[in-house]
């Protein structure tokens, strides 16, 4: 213990273990940590804590979710503020950079970024090696892997010029290998990118452009695509943000890492969750719609069906979750745009909303539509194939993914990630010979 340390935690033992103090770490907002780093020299045990539900993997200061406040903040700004008065590259730059920039530095980090939007040509040829029916997070994985091998220059976590350079090359080009991978699946030729153009616009303008045709963007749309960036660009030590950092802990390449990252994302219950809610709705409008949506709540009710409502609830926040909020503002926006309100599959989807929202079942266990129902809806209504929804989420997510990780590596106390386990295998045992085995 140290001789400013505020509060700790005294350990006994029922074991004839000797008792031991641990020091608690003061946090800025939300609950703080026992910090049990000189646990195991102290004791000689360490802590068992499957899925790490009660484990903090450092001290950060990028996001903080408040699951029962219904909080999110980047940075220390709410989510709200960010999502309503700053652009998505804005919002990059105060994640990687831990301030929003003044009018100088957001211009020149939106030059920066839109001049690597270009990837390497021969990218096209790895690209054209897969199927054309694969799952774009399969395809995604692969090129997200493959940079490496791209951009060699780029590679060496270590030299902050050489990371900082990656993160910069991947936020720019996402959006380029996402809407080639969508291209390619469908067979029309790739659009290259447009750098004038917003991000959000030219991303819409990579997925939807044909070149028979002329284009032209839309503003709202623009807007909620932006706004779906926003809104996933961060959350904490999610699955996919923990996989990148340990992934990089082993000083791997920049690129590994975030392919790690949208490796675990793709899982339906990380980002694959919004796709999980459209087939839901997909589903139910092809077994009749709202005629039978009585009969699904029955069922979603009914604990023996293990039919669950997709979409809604979420491990952490428990009155609403703020993005959800902010996401259903953009969802009737771009439906009020597309003409698209009497469409069954958003009725029914807003149907669904009111029956959770009043239905007691769902009011009593703090059940509310989460973001991934919503930001699904948004994005089928664009136009913009389910499938390819974790795609985009893994392109937001990519600038939360590398400040994330810079974090560690420029903590004082970086080393290899290495848990441990509770082995409760075999002792010791020698091997007997072949022949007289049982
Ligand atoms: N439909 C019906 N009942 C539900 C649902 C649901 N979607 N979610 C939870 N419940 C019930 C559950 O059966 C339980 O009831 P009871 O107390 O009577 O046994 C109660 O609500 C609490 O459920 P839980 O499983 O303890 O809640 P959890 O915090 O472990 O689960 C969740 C959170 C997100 C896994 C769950 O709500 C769920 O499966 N939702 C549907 C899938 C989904 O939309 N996931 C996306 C989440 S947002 C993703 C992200 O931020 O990355």
């Amino acid at each position: 213990m140290t001789d400013n340390q505020e509060h700790y935690v005294k350990l006994t033992f029922s074991d004839g273990t000797p008792e031991t103090v641990l020091p608690i770490r003061p946090s800025s907002c939300g609950p703080d940590a026992i910090d049990v780093r000189e646990l195991y020299k102290k004791t000689g045990k360490f802590t068992y804590d499957p899925a790490y539900m009660a484990t903090g993997s450092c001290a950060s200061h990028i996001s903080f979710v408040d699951g029962e406040k219904g909080k999110l903040l980047y940075r220390g700004y709410p989510i709200e503020e960010l999502a309503t008065q700053c652009n998505y590259l804005e919002v990059c730059y105060l994640l990687l950079h831990g301030e929003l920039p003044n009018v100088r530095r957001r211009e020149g980090f939106e030059d920066l970024v839109m001049h690597h939007t270009m990837v390497h040509d021969q990218l096209e040829y790895f690209l054209r090696g897969f199927r054309r029916d694969a799952h774009p997070m399969a395809v995604l994985t692969g090129l997200v892997g493959a940079m490496s091998a791209f951009y060699p220059k780029s590679c060496n976590l270590m030299d902050s010029e050489q990371r900082n350079m990656a993160a910069i090359q991947l936020i720019a080009k996402m959006p380029t290998l996402v809407a080639m991978t969508y291209k390619y699946s469908i067979g029309e030729p790739f659009n290259y990118p447009k750098n004038g153009l917003s991000y959000a616009a030219n991303f819409l303008r990579m997925m939807f452009r044909i070149p028979c045709e002329d284009y032209v963007g839309n503003d709202v749309l623009n807007r909620a695509m932006d706004r779906i960036f926003i809104l996933h660009a961060d959350h904490e030590q999610n699955a996919s943000t923990s996989t990148v950092k340990l992934c990089a802990s082993s000083g791997t390449s920049p690129f590994a890492a975030i392919a790690a990252g949208v490796a675990s994302l793709w899982g339906p219950q990380h980002g694959g969750a919004n796709e999980a809610a459209l087939r839901m709705l997909s589903e139910l409008v092809d077994q009749g719609g709202e005629a039978r949506i009585g009969e699904f709540i029955k069922r979603v009710k009914d604990k023996s069906s293990g039919v669950r409502l997709m979409g809604f609830g979420h491990r952490i926040y428990k009155s609403y979750d703020p993005r959800a909020k902010l996401m259903r503002q953009t969802c009737h926006e771009v439906l009020k745009e597309l003409d698209a309100e009497t469409d069954p599959l958003f009725r029914l989807a807003l149907k669904l909303e009111q029956i959770a929202l009043e239905d007691d079942y769902f009011v009593s266990r703090h059940l509310y539509p989460n973001v991934d129902f919503y930001s699904g809806i948004v994005q089928k209504a664009m136009g913009i194939p389910t499938p390819l929804f974790t795609a985009i989420f893994a392109l937001a997510r990519t600038v939360g993914w590398f400040a994330q990780m810079n974090e560690m590596i420029k903590d004082p106390h970086y080393k290899i990630g290495r848990p441990r386990q509770l082995y409760v295998g075999e002792v010791e045992r020698h091997v007997v010979p072949a022949e007289e085995r049982a």
